[in-house]
């Protein structure tokens, strides 16, 4: 497995790759690896000739008060977890790299990006966007792996893929949770022992709405008050949202009545976690 920092070095390596007719699945990451992302990694492995991961905190994505300097990084750890999952190219570009000092094209979008995290992160998504649309442009892969932690994220990707024809097939996986229930995530780093185990009011707190679900209710906001109940048990915690929104669409809903996807934000101490599931009628 190769490592390299710039944008050439994947290009080349790329270009080496197709004129062999391999086919090549694309991770991006913003590193400090954990088993959600090695099973990206495996599954991309498993389902094209060559994986490329890309490992890069990108400064467009954090609003001014977030945690961009404290983020976790540690690329050696990132590189024995990628080379094990099958990877066979991590690219980690410098900041400089991927922006030039008058950088000032962005990849926006309206709508989607309005509700649940973008609401509380007004400069996340068009970050997200334009560097995914860069580094899609960097690897230029046939496929793109994302989880479904983040699926605010899967949809505003799936739908800028769309929008501008980026011939790149997304693939949603499913969320990896530790075995008490918490979703795997860089940012679990930042608990303390206590904040740990308060965490697991969020997954907890879901499973509730999600048995509510699967015994009938059908009333949104029913549902989100068993959860904002539940999590408003664990004195740790801050609500940021909860919500019960159209999968698609990600408008809020009223009634149930199409497949939604139940997804909450929440603050234990100073670490904002998400969590989320889907439900098809
Ligand atoms: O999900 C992430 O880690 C990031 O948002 C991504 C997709 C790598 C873009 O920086």
């Amino acid at each position: 497995m190769n490592l390299v920092h710039t944008i050439s070095e994947v290009r080349s390596q790329v270009k080496e790759w197709k004129k062999q007719g391999l086919t090549v699945g694309f991770v991006p990451t913003m590193g400090y690896l954990h088993e959600g992302h090695q099973s990206l990694i495996e599954r991309a492995a498993k389902e094209n000739d060559r994986v490329v991961v890309s490992v890069f905190v990108n400064p467009m994505q954090f609003g001014p008060t977030e945690d961009l300097a404290s983020y976790p990084r540690d690329i050696e750890r990132d590189c024995g977890i990628c080379e094990k999952a099958g990877a066979n190219l991590v690219f980690n570009p410098e900041p400089s790299e991927m922006y030039a000092p008058d950088f000032c094209t962005f990849a926006d979008m309206t709508g989607l990006t309005d509700v649940l995290c973008g609401k509380s992160r007004p400069v996340h998504f068009r970050g997200v966007c334009t560097v995914v649309s860069k580094l899609f442009n960097i690897v230029a892969p046939d496929r793109a792996y994302f989880g479904e932690k983040d699926a605010q994220q899967l949809a505003v990707i799936r739908r800028m893929v769309r929008d501008l024809n980026f011939d790149i097939e997304i693939v949603g996986c499913p969320i990896i949770r530790e075995d008490d229930g918490l979703a795997k995530s860089s940012r679990n780093t930042y608990l303390s022992e206590q904040e740990r185990k308060a965490a697991l009011i969020l997954s907890r707190s879901l499973e509730l709405g999600k048995t509510a679900l699967q015994n009938g209710e059908r009333d949104a906001e029913k549902i989100r008050q068993i959860i904002c109940d539940s999590i408003n048990t664990e004195p740790l915690s801050r609500i940021d949202y909860v919500e019960v929104s159209d999968l698609f669409t990600l408008e809020r809903q009223d009634t149930i009545k199409s497949d939604v996807l139940v997804a909450i934000a929440v603050y234990i101490g100073k670490t904002r976690l998400i969590d989320n599931f889907t439900f098809n009628i």
